[in-house]
Parts: C-alpha cells; sequence; structure tokens
C-alpha cells in the first residue's frame, strides 16, 4: 500500500546524512534512481544537491556501450580525490549495470565502498551499516521476483510534470549485441494495482504525464496469484492507466516489433490521453542483420507494423534505435538501413556505432569486423539522414495544431514556453499567463530540425 504521507518530491534536511545520486544510462535508470531514495530516505538519508556536501555518492551506472562505461572509470578517480579531502567520511556506490557487470573489479577500486547491481537496492541501508563497520560490501545478486512494486519512488524530476513508473524490469529477449539479459536479468512484470495506485498518486501530485517503462513493454503480462485464470496484458493495463483521469497524459517505451500487436495499436486509438507516438526500435533495415542480431522479425514484417500503427492511428509519429556498424554488415545492408529510415520517416532516432560487449553471443560467435572508421563514416551517415528526415517530419506539421503540455521556459528566453506535443516533438511558443503543468493549444507556424514553434490558439 502507497504511504498517506509519502513525499513524492525529495525531503531536504542538512542535519542527515547527505546522499548524492549521479545517474547514467536510459529512462529506467533515473526510475531505479528514485527508487533509491526513497529507499534511503526511509533509512535516514537525505538528499543533497551539490557534491561536495555528500556523505555519500550512489553512481547508477550503464553498461550499454563501452564508452558508457569508459565516463564512469573516469569518475572513479576523481571520487578517489574526493575521498581524500573529505576529513569527515565519504561513501562511494557504484549501482546498476555496471555494478552487475564488473562486481569484484569495481569494488577493489580504491575509489568505492560498495557495489550494488540492480535487483538489491533493498539490501542497501544493511550494506552501507556494514560499511561503517568498516568493510567494503557488495551485492549483485540477481532476482526473478524483484519489481520494487510496493515502493514509491522519490522523484528526482525538475518539473513535477511527466514522471517514469517501471511497469516490468529485466529482458528475456537476447539479442546477440545486447548485454541487458545478463545485466539485469529475466524479464518479471510489475502488479499492475501497484502501477495504478503510483499514476493515481502522481496525478494527485499534480503529474500530467507517465511514461511506463519496460524494456518490452509489449510482453508485459501479469498473472493474479490467488487466481491464475485473471491475467493482465499491455493493452489492458495501458487503458487502465489511461483511464485515471482524462487529464493525464500516458506515455510508454520501449516497443519490440516483433511483439507489437494490433490491440495495443487499437487502445492507442481509443483513449485521447494516449499519447500518439511510439518508439519502435528497428536497429538495422537489412534482413541479414536482424537475423544475426536475433531481433525476430524481417524488414518485410517490420514495415508492416509501422503500416498497421499509421492504418489506425492517423498521425502517430514513430522514433527509432540504430545500430551502425554490426558484425559483417556489408555496404549494402548498410543501403538497407538508409533506405527503411527514408521508407519509414522517423522524426527522431537513436543512433549508435556498434560497440561489443563481452560475453554477449555477438562477442562469443560473430567477429567485431567493421573496421572503427567505416563505422563512423555509417554512423555519419545515418545521423545526416536523420536529421533531413526530421526537417521534413516537422515541416509536414507547418498550420497544424496540437496539445502542449508546459514542461518549463524555452532555452532561449524567459518570455517562451517548452513542452511536448503527443507525438513527442519539442514545441516553443510565447508564454502569456501559462505556467508549468499546463495544456496549451498552439498552431505550428515556423521549424527547425530539432523543434515547432507557434502561436497559443483559443
Ligand atoms: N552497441 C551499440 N548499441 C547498442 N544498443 C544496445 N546494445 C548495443 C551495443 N552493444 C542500442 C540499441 C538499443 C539501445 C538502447 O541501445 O539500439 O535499442
Ligand atoms: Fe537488449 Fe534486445 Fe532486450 Fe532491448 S530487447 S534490452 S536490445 S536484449
Amino acid at each position: 500500500m502507497i504511504n498517506k504521507y509519502h513525499s513524492v518530491k525529495p525531503v531536504f534536511n542538512n542535519k542527515l546524512p547527505q546522499l548524492f545520486i549521479e545517474t547514467y544510462g536510459c529512462q529506467m535508470n533515473v526510475n531505479d534512481s528514485e527508487v533509491v531514495l526513497s529507499i534511503l530516505q526511509d533509512a535516514g538519508y537525505a538528499l543533497c544537491e551539490k557534491i561536495e556536501e555528500a556523505d555519500l555518492i550512489l553512481v547508477n551506472t550503464c553498461s550499454i556501450r563501452d564508452n558508457a562505461e569508459q565516463r564512469i572509470w573516469g569518475r572513479l578517480d576523481h571520487f578517489k580525490v574526493l575521498k581524500k579531502k573529505k576529513k569527515s567520511g565519504l561513501t562511494v556506490g557504484i549501482l546498476g549495470c555496471m555494478a552487475e557487470r564488473l562486481k569484484d573489479e569495481l569494488l577493489n577500486h580504491a575509489g568505492v565502498d560498495l557495489v550494488a547491481g540492480p535487483d538489491s537496492y533493498r539490501d542497501l541501508p544493511r550494506l552501507l551499516a556494514q560499511i561503517r563497520g568498516g568493510d567494503k560490501q557488495i551485492n549483485t545478486m540477481l532476482s526473478q521476483e524483484e519489481t520494487y512494486a510496493d515502493i514509491s519512488p522519490v522523484r528526482l524530476d525538475k518539473n513535477g510534470v511527466s514522471a517514469f513508473i517501471s511497469i516490468m524490469r529485466g529482458c528475456n529477449n537476447m539479442c546477440t549485441y545486447c548485454v541487458v539479459p545478463y545485466v539485469r536479468g529475466g524479464e518479471r512484470s510489475r502488479d499492475p494495482e501497484s502501477i495504478l495506485r503510483e499514476a493515481a498518486e502522481l496525478f494527485e501530485n499534480g503529474y500530467r504525464e507517465v511514461t511506463l517503462l519496460g524494456q518490452n513493454v509489449d510482453s508485459y503480462h501479469w498473472v493474479e496469484e490467488s487466481n491464475p485464470t485473471k491475467t493482465t496484458n499491455f493493452a489492458q493495463l495501458l487503458e487502465r492507466v489511461a483511464l485515471i483521469s482524462p487529464q493525464l497524459r500516458v506515455r510508454f517505451s520501449t516497443s519490440h516489433p516483433k511483439d507489437m500487436g494490433d490491440s495495443v495499436i487499437h487502445t492507442m486509438a481509443m483513449y485521447e490521453n494516449i499519447c500518439k507516438h511510439i518508439h519502435l526500435p528497428v536497429q538495422s533495415g537489412s534482413d541479414n542483420m536482424l537475423a544475426k542480431m536475433n531481433r525476430k522479425y524481417t524488414r518485410k514484417e517490420y514495415l508492416e507494423r509501422v503500416k498497421r500503427i499509421h492504418e489506425i492511428i492517423p498521425g502517430c509519429s514513430i522514433s527509432t534505435d540504430i545500430i551502425a556498424g554490426f558484425c559483417g554488415e556489408t555496404e549494402e545492408d548498410h543501403l538497407q538501413t538508409l533506405s527503411i529510415m527514408k521508407e519509414v520517416g522517423y522524426y527522431t532516432a537513436f543512433m549508435f556505432q556498434y560497440s561489443e560487449r563481452p560475453n554477449t553471443k555477438a562477442a562469443r560467435h560473430y567477429p567485431d569486423d567493421v573496421p572503427s572508421e567505416v563505422k563512423t563514416r555509417r554512423l555519419n551517415e545515418i545521423i545526416a539522414l536523420q536529421n533531413e528526415l526530421s526537417l521534413i517530419s516537422n515541416q509536414a506539421d507547418l498550420g497544424k495544431e496540437f496539445e502542449v503540455l508546459v514542461e518549463g521556459p524555452s532555452k532561449k528566453s524567459d518570455k517562451e514556453l517548452c513542452g511536448r506535443n503527443q507525438q513527442n516533438k519539442m514545441c516553443v511558443f510565447p508564454a502569456g499567463e501559462h505556467k508549468i503543468g499546463d495544456f496549451v493549444k498552439i498552431r505550428v507556424t515556423s521549424c527547425s530540425s530539432a523543434t515547432l514553434k507557434g502561436i497559443e490558439i483559443k
């Protein structure tokens, strides 16, 4: 049961031991840091905003590509220096995917006192108490059950408008390049009742948008313990969250092309407050690469999904993830990726060079044989094309009307506000009397590849 007196925002109190949290990687990690803060606030810590004031620094890490890990190693050397400076004592803990992957290798670093994997956050108060006894501590046990369902995250977002809700953890897909199933364990879904309570609590606290998070939300599947015939799938969960209030926008991420069925698309079309945006990672446009990546769909099947989305939800935007230079990728494979990007017309994309991750199937079986300069060139071509596609997508919105949820002042001027439309595009418009959390209707008057600019319409 969610505690009535639970604060959704951090409580600052400099009489308590001070905790500083640094988060790297995906949205799931941001939400995990919020779970960790909730656990440690209950254990008597208070969040601080300056790292120099911290008695405890926790770093929530990412292992998805090698450069993400290299950044953390750099930070550890810095923490070693901070530890020397802080006479009253400083504890440094490494959490998350890199903690899970590297275990003792991290613990042995002079800047580190604690290593805790993604399923061991409930154990943090005990581990920290043990450290006060003088020993370094580690817990990297993965779990088949842990979903932190009963813990209300303490929100770390700045604006109080938009929040993440994890609906499941782990991944069973075993894409051959990906380290996630090894560091976050097997897939498990969270009790829908706890998800609904959390979303309702956020709404009552002024939040106007929730994003349901999972590595593959389409495989969400909850079976009632007391009555195994009673199950909830993702489309049903989405509908129940949408019914909390028409004033609460609902988003979700990430969809898997092999699992995204028509029922989810129909549910999106049925509810005005489910945002018309789907993040549908394609990874590559070449059937050879998709098979080698173990994505379990073909280019044709992916395009068929896209067609269904447009048929059922007119005006739905689609974004994607793309990997350049996977093992054995030929020039022809690369051209196939460029061509599928044009065919779909993504409004935005996250684009990466392939980075071999130790112990994945790709690392064990396929040589990482695309030369680094070729990977870079291909990635640059993908990025250049995406910039063109983003501009084309935004130009197609000129003159259209959208509802925007205000997130804050625009980057360039206090006289302008910014926020996203349902399609997840950033919109900027004159502030007028509006404030953060308002829904404002605008008409698009100009655009760049990154932003829509508009004016309010009454
Ligand atoms: N190298 C490069 N990109 C990767 N991703 C996952 N693993 C790797 C890797 N080894 C990308 C995929 C995924 C996104 C979250 O990160 O595109 O969808
Ligand atoms: Fe990794 Fe594939 Fe799971 Fe995504 S679906 S986390 S890419 S294994």
